[in-house]
């Protein structure tokens, strides 16, 4: 069975092709537009989107190797998302479903980043046998879960403000780096000293405020942002510029750190012992430092997708439908494909 993926729901355009359950490609082509503006423009990701589906797709299928004739089902982003960004894919997939008379099997971005833990040879024979916890943290996402071996979760604790990628993106901007700064941070971080100074650690053990942490999964990343602003503000500019490393490592140790005691809090109350990790932040090194130490430490098995299946791709969004459609869990071509802007369905 061959299935297209497509994924548009920020400012990645990709596309990628599953092959009886083994990603034959996975294009991906970020756009560069939005570096000037330290953000997400959602009009010009939409008009990217636009721009670039034809050359991905096309991309796509050639390096798998077969024709558009040969695919079977077409499976697209249906949210949550940039709603402009969402609708350029969803509605592009939508033509090409129809001109092939193929299906289309819509896919909830955030679903489909929980169980890219496990794209590896072949999803199937891989899919989680397992309740397992989930940790999904990107640009716009911080979600903690137990999902069950019947790909249905719950959600238990998620951001009450910021999402962890937005608190590396944002405190990277005031540092003055380009966005995303999540990735520049993590190099920086990589020759910093992370206990130079000690940022805030909203609803956790090392909190200063908070009381009942204990039973409280959910995050917030938004006092960290007001601290390294006054961090910034109380400083002279030379003394910023010469603690970069220090000031990223610690900005890096405070998000991480906030991340994985909740995670393998989750893990313990729950008594389960398998954890994935997922979305933009799940490349961070520290963070996969840290979950790698303290899962082995509780003899817990940590799944985390490789770093092209961290950020936004299309793998995981064929992958999902994949599973899906295996376990018939999807009727093809009998479902609602309206794009939505939030992570409702959960
Ligand atoms: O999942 P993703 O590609 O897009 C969304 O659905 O949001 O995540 C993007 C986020 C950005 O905030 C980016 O700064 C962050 O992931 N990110 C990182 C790293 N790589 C990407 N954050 C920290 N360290 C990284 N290495
Ligand atoms: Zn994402």
């Amino acid at each position: 069975m061959n299935i297209l993926g497509i994924e548009t729901s920020c400012d990645e355009t990709s596309a990628a092709v599953l092959q009886n359950g083994r990603v034959t490609s996975n294009i991906i082509s970020s756009q560069l537009v939005h570096k000037t503006y330290g953000g997400v423009v959602p009009e010009l990701a939409s008009r990217e989107h636009e721009r670039l589906i034809v050359s991905v797709v096309d991309a796509a299928v050639n390096e798998a190797n077969i024709q558009k004739n040969d695919l079977d089902i077409i499976a697209a982003t249906a949210g949550p998302g940039l709603i402009g960004a969402v609708m350029a894919g969803l509605c592009f997939a939508q033509g090409l479903a129809y001109s092939l008379r193929k299906p289309l099997v819509p896919v909830n971005h955030i679903e489909a980043h929980i169980f890219s833990g496990f794209i590896q040879d072949d999803p199937r024979h891989k899919a989680p046998k397992e309740r397992f916890i989930s940790l999904t943290v990107s640009g716009g996402h911080t979600i903690l879960c137990a999902v069950n071996t019947d790909l249905t979760y719950t959600i238990i604790g998620r951001t009450i403000d910021d999402a962890a990628g937005e608190a590396f993106d944002k405190t990277g901007k005031m540092l003055g780096l380009d966005y995303p700064a999540g990735p520049a941070i993590d190099r920086l971080a990589a020759e910093g000293n992370p206990e130079f100074h000690e940022f805030p650690r909203a609803l956790t053990s090392r909190s200063r405020t908070s009381k009942n942490y204990r039973d409280n999964f959910d995050f917030s990343f938004s006092g960290l942002k007001t601290s390294v602003l006054n961090y910034i503000k109380k400083h002279e500019p030379a003394f910023i510029e010469q603690h970069m490393h220090d000031i990223a490592a610690s900005i890096q140790d405070a998000i991480t750190s906030v991340l994985v005691e909740k995670t393998l809090a989750a893990a313990m109350k729950f008594n389960l012992n398998a954890i994935s990790v997922t979305g933009g932040v799940s490349a961070n090194s520290g963070l996969r430092e840290k979950m790698e130490d303290a899962c082995s430490r509780q003899g817990i098995r940590l799944f985390i997708p490789k770093a092209a299946y961290s950020t936004d791709n299309a793998a995981m969004i064929a992958t999902l439908a994949d599973l899906k459609l295996s376990r018939g869990l999807v009727t093809p071509n009998n479902y609602d494909v309206a794009p939505f802007a939030s992570f409702r369905y959960c």
